[in-house]
C-alpha cells in the first residue's frame, strides 16, 4: 500500500516534453504482430502497466519476444506459435489486453482463461462475446458477463455481416482481428465512429481492409508479414500537460512526437473551441498523422460536448471535468455513458474529485454539467484506482489553493509511469 501523494499549488510549467508510446498503437502493434509471419519491430512501444499485460499475456501463450528499453521485436509465425495453456492468463487493468485475446484467441482455435483484477473483473464482456460466437467462438463468461474469459478452441471462424452498437474502438478492433483468420469477409457497419488506428495499421501488415463511410469491409484468410513500427506518444497522456498548461499561469508546453489523429484530438478541439492557446503542428502522416502540439495559460469559456463529439476525447473527459472548473460559464458532456464502465465509473469518480475540492457538478447517466469559474481547494482526493483519474486529480491540484492529498496516485503506471517525474522537470524550468 503507497502512502497518498501531497501536491501543492504549482509555479509556471514551461519546457518541452516527450509522452509515452500510445498505449492503443501498442497493444494492436503487438498483437498483429503475433499473427504475422517474421520479425515485426516496435519501437517507443508504450511502458506502462497495461501494454506490459499484452506482453506477458503473450508470452504466456507462446508468443516470442525480446525487448530492449522501448523496443519490442516479436517473432511473428503467421499465428501458428500460440499455444493453448490451462493456467488463467492475467490481464492485470487491461480492458484492451483481455478484448482482444478474446478475439485473437477464438480466432487461432487457442484455449485459455483471461482474468483481470477488481476493476477488470467489472467491466462488460458480452458485448464482444456475443458477435465473436456470432463468429463461431466458443466463449464463456462469468456471472454477470463479466470475466473470467474462457475461450474454447472450437470450429474455425467464419465472417460475418455487423452493425457496432456502440462507438467502441475495442470492439471494433476485436472484430477486425478476429476476422482475419476466418473463412470469407467480415463487414462492419454501424457505430464505426471510434478511434481508427486498427484501420491504418492493417493494411501495413498486409491485410485486405476496405473502409468507406459507412462501412469496413476485410478478408479473411489474411497472410500478414511483420513490419517496422514506430509508435507516436499518446495523446491521451499528453492531454495532461495541454490541460496544466492551459490552466496554470505563466506557463508553455510543447510535446513533441504525438499522435495527431483526428479520432484521439477531440480534447484538443474542445479546448480550442474554450477559448486555449493551442497550437497543432503536423510532421509526418503514415500511417499516422505525428507532430508537435504547444500550449500557453489561456482564459477559457465554457462549451457544449455533443454525443457526436464525445468518441474522440472518451478518455479525456474526467479531465475536461477539472478544466470546466476554471471556464466562465456553463460546460456540458452528453451521450456519455461508456463513462461509467471504464476502469472506474468515471462520471461517478469526476464529481467526487471536483466536488470533493468545493466545486459543483450536475451528473446525468451520460455525461455532465460544470458553471464555471469555481475556484479549487486543495482536499484529501481518491484516484479510485482509476490512472486517468489519479492524473486528472494531480492537474487539479496545480491550480488549486492549499495542499491536494491524492490517495492512488501510484496507479499512473497503468499508462503513464513517468508522469510525476515529468510534472518536477515542467516546474523546475519555471524562471
Ligand atoms: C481503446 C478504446 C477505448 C478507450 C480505451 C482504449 C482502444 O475504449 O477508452 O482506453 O485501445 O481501443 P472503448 O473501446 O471501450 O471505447
Amino acid at each position: 500500500m503507497n502512502s497518498p501523494l501531497r501536491m501543492a499549488r504549482s509555479s509556471p510549467l514551461r519546457g518541452t516534453v516527450r509522452v509515452p508510446g500510445d498505449k492503443s498503437i501498442s497493444h494492436r502493434a503487438l498483437l498483429l504482430g503475433g499473427l504475422a509471419r517474421g520479425w515485426t519491430r516496435i519501437s517507443g512501444i508504450a511502458r506502462g502497466a497495461d501494454v506490459r499485460a499484452t506482453i506477458r499475456a503473450m508470452g504466456a501463450f507462446g508468443v516470442q519476444m525480446q525487448q530492449h528499453d522501448d523496443v519490442v521485436i516479436v517473432h511473428g509465425t503467421g499465428g501458428q506459435g500460440w499455444r493453448s495453456t490451462n493456467a488463467p492468463v492475467d490481464c492485470a487493468n487491461s480492458g484492451t489486453t483481455m478484448r482482444l485475446l478474446m478475439s485473437v484467441l477464438s480466432s487461432l482455435g487457442v484455449t485459455g482463461t483471461l482474468t483481470g483484477d477488481e476493476s477488470l473483473g467489472r467491466r462488460p464482456m458480452r458485448r464482444f462475446a456475443e458477435p465473436l460466437r456470432q463468429m463461431g467462438a466458443t466463449i464463456a463468461l462469468s456471472g454477470d458477463g463479466v470475466a473470467p474469459v474462457y475461450v474454447q478452441d472450437g470450429a474455425r471462424l467464419h465472417g460475418i455481416d455487423y452493425s457496432l452498437p456502440i462507438a467502441s474502438a475495442q470492439l471494433k478492433t476485436a472484430l477486425l482481428l478476429a476476422a482475419l483468420n476466418a473463412g470469407g469477409s467480415t463487414t462492419l457497419r454501424g457505430r464505426l465512429d471510434s478511434r481508427d488506428h486498427t484501420e491504418r495499421m492493417l493494411p501495413r501488415f498486409g491485410a485486405a481492409i476496405r473502409r468507406d463511410a459507412d462501412r469496413i469491409v476485410v478478408e479473411g484468410d489474411a497472410q500478414l508479414r511483420g513490419v517496422f513500427l514506430e509508435v507516436p506518444g499518446d495523446p491521451s497522456s499528453a492531454a495532461f500537460w495541454i490541460a496544466a498548461g492551459v490552466l496554470v499561469p505563466g506557463s508553455e508546453i510543447e510535446i513533441r512526437g504525438i499522435c495527431l489523429n483526428p479520432t484521439r484530438t477531440g480534447f484538443v478541439r474542445v479546448l480550442q473551441r474554450m477559448g486555449a492557446h493551442i497550437e497543432t503542428y503536423v510532421v509526418r502522416n503514415e500511417p499516422e498523422p505525428v507532430g508537435t502540439i504547444r500550449v500557453q495559460s489561456s482564459t477559457l469559456r465554457g462549451v457544449n460536448v455533443e454525443a457526436g463529439e464525445v468518441p474522440d476525447l472518451i478518455d479525456e473527459l474526467p479531465l475536461l471535468a477539472v478544466v470546466a472548473t476554471q471556464a466562465d460559464g456553463v460546460t456540458s458532456v452528453r451521450g456519455a455513458q461508456e463513462l461509467r464502465v471504464k476502469e472506474s465509473d468515471r462520471i461517478a469518480a469526476l464529481a467526487s474529485l471536483v466536488e470533493s475540492m468545493g466545486a459543483s457538478v450536475q451528473t446525468a447517466p451520460d455525461g455532465f454539467t460544470i458553471t464555471g469559474p469555481q475556484p479549487l481547494r486543495g482536499a484529501p482526493v481518491s484516484a479510485f484506482g482509476d490512472h486517468r483519474v489519479a492524473m486528472s486529480a494531480a492537474v487539479a491540484a496545480l491550480c488549486a489553493h492549499g495542499e491536494t492529498v491524492i490517495e492512488g496516485a501510484e496507479t499512473v503506471a497503468i499508462s503513464y509511469p513517468e508522469f510525476f517525474g515529468t510534472l518536477q522537470m515542467l516546474k523546475g524550468n519555471a524562471p
